[in-house]
C-alpha cells in the first residue's frame, strides 16, 4: 500500500516536471524554452523548420521532457503545434498525457484508424497529440515506410510545426530515418554525463542522413 502511494506520488511529480512550462510559465526553466523557441526560430528565417525530432545519443538524457516543454512553448505563441510519440520502442507520451489504450502513430500507420480520429487535443492552446499507439515488433520498418511519409505530408498540412519525440540515435535506425524526413534535429545531452565520444558519434550519425542539428539542449539534472 505505502508502496502504491509512494508510486503515485512519484508519477505526479514526473508528470508535473515534464509540463513545467504550462504549471509554471514564469519559471527559469520556462524561461529556457522560450529561448529555445527563439534560437530555432531565428535560425529558420529563411526556411521554416516545421518538422523537428527530439532526441539524444542515450536513454533517459531527457529528451521526452524536452519535447513536450519545446512543443508548450511553441503553441504558447499561438501555433499549431502536433507533438507525436515515434519512440515505437519505449513510448512515453500517453504516459505524460495520463491516456491509457489511445490510438496512435502505428494504428494510422497500418490504416487501423484515421488521422484525426487518433489525434488528442491537449487543451493546451493549440497543442494536440499523436501517441505511439500499439508497439509493433517492427519500428524501423514502420518509421521508414512509404506511409509514414504520405502521413508527414499531410500532417504538415494542417499544422504549424511537428515535433517527434523519438528513441536514442545511438541505439536504433528509427531516428535516423526519421531524422532524414524531418527539417531538423534537437539534440539533448545531459550535463556532465553524455560521454563526448558519444555526442560526437550521435551527430556524425547524423550527418550521414543529411540531418540539421539545429541546436543541443544541455539538460542539468539537480
Ligand atoms: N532537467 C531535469 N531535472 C530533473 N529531472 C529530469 C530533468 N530532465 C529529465 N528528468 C527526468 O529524467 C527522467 C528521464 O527523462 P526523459 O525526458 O523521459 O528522458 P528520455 O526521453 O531521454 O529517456 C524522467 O523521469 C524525467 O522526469
Ligand atoms: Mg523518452
Amino acid at each position: 500500500m505505502v508502496l502504491k502511494l509512494n508510486k503515485k506520488k512519484a508519477l505526479k511529480e514526473m508528470t508535473k516536471r515534464h509540463f513545467v512550462t504550462y504549471t509554471n510559465p514564469g519559471s527559469e526553466i520556462a524561461e529556457q524554452y522560450r529561448t529555445i523557441r527563439t534560437n530555432i526560430q531565428f535560425s529558420s528565417i529563411d526556411e521554416k523548420y516545421k518538422t523537428m525530432i527530439i532526441t539524444s545519443p542515450s536513454s533517459s538524457e531527457g529528451k521526452t521532457t524536452a519535447a513536450i516543454n519545446l512543443a508548450i512553448s511553441i503553441s504558447q505563441q499561438g501555433e499549431r503545434v502536433l507533438l507525436i510519440d515515434a519512440n515505437l520502442r519505449k513510448p512515453k507520451l500517453h504516459f505524460s498525457f495520463n491516456l491509457k489504450d489511445y490510438h496512435g502513430l502505428t494504428d494510422v500507420l497500418i490504416g487501423r484508424v484515421g488521422l484525426e480520429e487518433a489525434i488528442f487535443q491537449t487543451q493546451i492552446g493549440k497543442l494536440d497529440l499523436l501517441t505511439s499507439g500499439i508497439i509493433p515488433s517492427n519500428p524501423t520498418e514502420i518509421i521508414g515506410s512509404e506511409a509514414m511519409k504520405f502521413l508527414l505530408k499531410d500532417i504538415k498540412e494542417e499544422y504549424d510545426t511537428v515535433i517527434f519525440d523519438s528513441p536514442p540515435v545511438l541505439e536504433t535506425t528509427d531516428t535516423k530515418l526519421l531524422a532524414g524526413l524531418c527539417d531538423g534535429v534537437v539534440m539533448v545531452v545531459k550535463s556532465g554525463k553524455t560521454d563526448r565520444e558519444k555526442i560526437v558519434e550521435a551527430n556524425r550519425l547524423l550527418k550521414l542522413v543529411r540531418a540539421k542539428v539545429l541546436g543541443v539542449i544541455l539538460n542539468e539534472r539537480s
